[in-house]
């Protein structure tokens, strides 16, 4: 296939962590004989250097234009004045807003061979593997926000309609996995949060009549996916709530520098990127784990692509690699970062030529993640 995919390497480790996703997606496109044509643009700190502005408008309309977006990280101390009022981190926000991205999808399942990696302990981790379907383009992110000298104001709104298509998304995901759906919120507290409640149980009572919906308040839902993790299958919410609680998940897997996400609307190209930031300390020194960019591969192939079986490859790479300590520092292995992704690459060698490529496709694996897509 012919697929065009914008590029947007950002700061910190994301050009770093870029320049292994390109290599990765180059093998692929080697042996399955794809081609996929590469647009790289400026977003975040590195495009206010160049160009005085985090979302650059031809950067935007390159990622409109491309079949598929993969994004490293933005942000730094270098743009972190407080009272500046251009950062970086409102390139990516512009950009998923600009783009109708309302759905972000964060898998997380520890991998067996890491379960002594993750700060919670062991017996709680067999069988842990749930979703957090995040609300991306509303909330406290996109509200009116005042700032004064003794002052400031964020504002939390929230419209039916927007609780809705991404309550829908995370309901459809939940009837292809376990069935369940844990929408977590502040209902006893915030307003937004009972409309979100009203509205999620209408919809589900009226079109997924066959899925268990359960309510969870956010600080019990903190402490719930600590105590007992393997319990929860889809989790849908609020932005700010959604991001607070899938960094707490990733400590699960071991590592932040594991979890992908993908975001997705209604139509459009879908953007992938790792959850973790641009971790400035590491930038530069070879030692940012590339195994979540790798897994946004592996979800932009399935999920934009249709690239199922590549995905699939690129998921059993990366899993292989851990199985075999071919890590980085963060998950105890002594490999840098262009070693781990150069490990990953050398295993779907491999794979390839043991014949792994030969018999029908596959898909049962990833028919979860595919079903997300809600056309
Ligand atoms: C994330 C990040 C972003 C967010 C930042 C960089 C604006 O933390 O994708 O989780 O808060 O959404
Ligand atoms: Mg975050």
């Amino acid at each position: 296939m012919r697929a065009t995919i914008t590029l947007l390497p950002g700061d910190g480790i994301g050009p770093e962590i870029m320049a292994e996703a390109e290599a990765l997606l180059d093998v692929l496109a080697r042996q399955h004989g794809h081609t996929f044509e590469f647009h790289r643009r400026l977003i975040g700190g590195a495009a206010i250097d160049a160009l005085g502005q985090p979302l650059p408008s031809g950067t935007l309309a390159a990622c409109r234009q491309s079949d598929a977006i993969l994004l490293g990280a933005v942000g730094g101390p270098k743009w972190d004045d407080p009272d500046a009022s251009i950062r970086p981190e409102q390139g990516l926000l512009q950009l998923r807003q600009g783009l109708g991205l309302y759905a972000n999808l964060r898998p997380v399942k520890p991998h067996p061979s890491l379960h002594d990696a993750s700060p919670v302990r062991a017996e709680r981790l067999h069988d842990v593997d749930l979703v957090v379907v995040r609300e991306l383009t509303g909330g406290l992110y996109f509200g009116r926000k005042l700032e004064f000298r003794d002052t400031a104001e964020d504002v939390c709104r929230y419209t039916r309609v927007e609780i809705e298509r991404v309550v829908r998304r995370a309901a459809y995901l939940a009837r292809t996995r376990r069935g369940r759906l844990t929408l977590v919120d502040k209902a006893n507290v915030l307003a937004t949060s009972r409309l979100w409640r009203s509205v999620t149980r209408e919809l589900v009572k009226r079109e997924f009549p066959d899925i268990t919906l359960e309510t969870l308040l956010v600080d019990a839902a903190a402490m719930h996916l600590i105590s007992r993790p393997a319990h929860f299958d889809v989790i849908v919410t609020e932005n700010l709530f959604g991001d607070i609680l899938t960094d707490e998940a990733s400590m699960l897997t071991g590592s932040l520098g594991l979890l992908p996400s993908a975001s997705l609307g209604d139509d459009g190209p879908g953007l992938y990127e790792p959850i973790h930031g641009s971790a400035p300390d590491l930038a530069g020194h070879d030692r940012a784990n590339p195994f979540a960019m790798c897994l946004s591969v592996a979800m932009m192939l399935e999920q934009s692509l249709g690239l199922v079986e590549e995905a699939r490859r690129v998921d059993a790479a990366v899993r292989e690699c851990i199985d075999n300590g071919e890590t980085t520092f963060d998950l105890g292995g002594p490999l840098g970062t262009r070693a781990a992704a150069a490990a990953v690459r050398k295993r779907l060698a491999g794979s390839m030529a043991d014949g792994a490529l030969e018999g029908p496709v596959h898909h049962p694996d990833r028919a979860p993640l595919a079903a997300a897509r809600v056309s």
